[in-house]
């Protein structure tokens, strides 16, 4: 068991590295970048930091297509930076995670080449390889906009291998006793460098069964407890973090008794938020909570509202994947797969109200939230860019061309703008987003029992408002377009008010 629960009331935020701050002039964000604003992310309050994938990669997949596990994108900088930005983490008393895509890497990866050249060769059976196209039928294909099969023809070995995601990125071979020991290695790899996790890209779809759906199997589960035990024994303040974006029951299988993952990201959660604040109605917040079982005791969810993927509605029945669209998806450009790829800030119609709401559910509802970068000084997307890019864009520092993000006339990625969107036009506003997201953040740590206590439903006594008592706090989210009197307290249009238990008893 892991010796510290620090994760169990941290506050995170992820962070891109090409998309943070370009220290080189060539409009991509590095390593030192992040470096510079640590003291940004410190004077926010966060505690631990997520860094998306930063390994070499061709970067079809942002990243997420790793060709080298071992070594840091050229353009990003170098491992001594690496190394660098582990140790000025931990002089700010700050931790870090990174990220792990460990079902699959990229067709460029060393491992892959040698598969395809060589079946008989060391490397022969490390990804799954196969004669017929049609095996696994039941198995989903995740990107359905951009793959037809999850299987892909190699000329070269005259064979086709299985992809759950990009066909240029074929799933590795779990039933090879080998994969698993490059698995120990990369953990052992970058624990010895400091960390203090990982999030674990894509967990649900390591094996590949016949005649099942081939997510959360046994075989997956059983391989999830081994690499725990491995860094119980070895790292035992090490979190795993799980990225399993399944229906909620199948979700608690990655805490398992509390000896598989530490954190699983709130998944189940994520959508009601935003289809209560489409009805105006509460209750999918308080039926997903009543379903919601109790977690072991070592364990925490992830919360979360945005990240770097679509706002993902897989796992919402079809009437609520329709009425999200219907309220969040006003225009088809915005829709990256089975989502819509749009940032927090223009999802809440940049109504300040609203994005202040969900701010204030982020922060109170049981888990360790998790603030996406760009996020907390509402930066708008770019929907004109292709797959999720549009809310992957260069953080804006300050106003003006680069943003204060790049020297650059030509960023890889393009500056979205906005007047008053920025880090420099917030910081001294005491009124700005930034300041009040800030100042939550502030309000939530003062409250370490948030980070714990058992969410306890409290009958509101009116449809748009969601109410429940954690740890001593009454918390209160009106998601109504109008002022609710509650008789104890009244709520603004799009209000929420934190209030001790005590004196809402008074
Ligand atoms: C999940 C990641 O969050 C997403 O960005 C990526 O495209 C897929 N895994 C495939 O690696």
């Amino acid at each position: 068991m892991s010796g510290s629960f620090w994760f169990r009331n941290a506050i995170f935020y992820q962070a891109l590295v090409g998309s943070f701050k370009d220290t080189t002039g060539s409009g991509v964000g590095t390593l030192r970048g992040v470096i510079d604003k640590l003291d940004y992310l410190k004077w926010l309050g966060v505690d631990c930091l997520w860094l998306s994938p930063f390994y070499a990669s061709p970067m079809r997949d942002d990243g997420y297509d790793i060709a080298d596990y071992y070594s840091i994108h050229p353009d990003y900088g170098t491992m001594a930076d690496f190394e660098e930005l582990v140790a000025e983490l931990k002089k700010r008393d700050m931790r870090i995670m990174t990220d792990l895509a460990l079902n699959h890497t990229s067709i460029e990866h060393e491992w892959f080449q040698q598969s395809r050249l060589d079946p008989n060769g060391p490397y022969g059976d490390y990804y799954v390889w196969g004669d017929d196209a049609q095996r696994y039928p039941e198995i989903r294909i995740i990107f359905t906009d951009a793959e037809d099969s999850n299987w892909q023809w190699d000329e070269t070995r005259g064979q086709y291998y299985f992809h759950r995601f990009y066909s240029h990125q074929p799933d590795l071979n779990y039933d090879n006793p080998l994969v698993h020991e490059e698995v120990f290695n990369i953990l052992s790899f970058w624990m010895d460098k400091g960390l203090d996790g990982f999030r674990l890209d894509a967990i649900p779809y390591l094996y590949e069964r016949d005649g099942v759906g081939g997510e959360s199997l046994p075989e997956t589960i059983e391989f999830i407890e081994k690499i725990r035990r491995f860094l119980d024994e070895n790292y035992p303040d090490a979190i795993m973090l799980a990225e399993a974006n399944q229906p909620p029951s199948e979700t608690m299988e990655f805490f398992g008794k509390g000896d598989r993952f530490h954190m699983v990201f709130n998944f189940p959660l994520m959508p009601r938020l935003f289809q209560a604040f489409a009805l105006g109605d509460a209750s999918p917040i308080y039926n997903i909570m009543a379903a919601m079982p109790t977690l072991p005791e070592n364990c925490q969810w992830g919360t979360f509202v945005r990240n770097h993927d679509e706002l993902t509605l897989e796992m919402v029945d079809e009437g609520n994947r329709s009425l999200l669209y219907s309220a969040y998806l006003p225009d088809d450009s915005m829709r990256a797969h089975v989502g819509i790829a749009r940032r927090l800030a223009p999802l809440m119609g940049q109504d300040r109200r609203k994005i202040e709401l969900m701010y204030s559910l982020l922060l109170t509802m049981p888990g360790s939230p998790f603030l996406y970068y760009g996020d907390e000084i509402g930066m708008l997307d770019d929907t004109s860019l292709p797959d999720r890019d549009a809310v992957r864009t260069p953080m804006q520092w300050e106003p003006g061309p680069g943003a204060g993000f790049t020297t650059s006339s030509h960023p890889r990625r393009p500056i979205v703008g906005g007047k008053g969107i920025s880090v420099a036009e917030q910081v001294d506003d005491p009124e700005s987003l930034l300041n009040v997201v800030r100042t939550m953040v502030q309000e939530r740590k003062a409250h370490p029992e948030l980070g714990t206590a058992p969410f306890e439903a409290v009958e509101s006594g009116h449809i748009g408002v969601l109410a429940f008592e954690r740890g001593g706090l009454l918390c209160l989210h009106n998601f109504c377009d109008e002022t609710v009197d509650l008789g104890m307290v009244e709520l603004g249009p799009y209000g929420y008010a934190w209030i001790p238990v005590e004196a809402a008893e008074d």
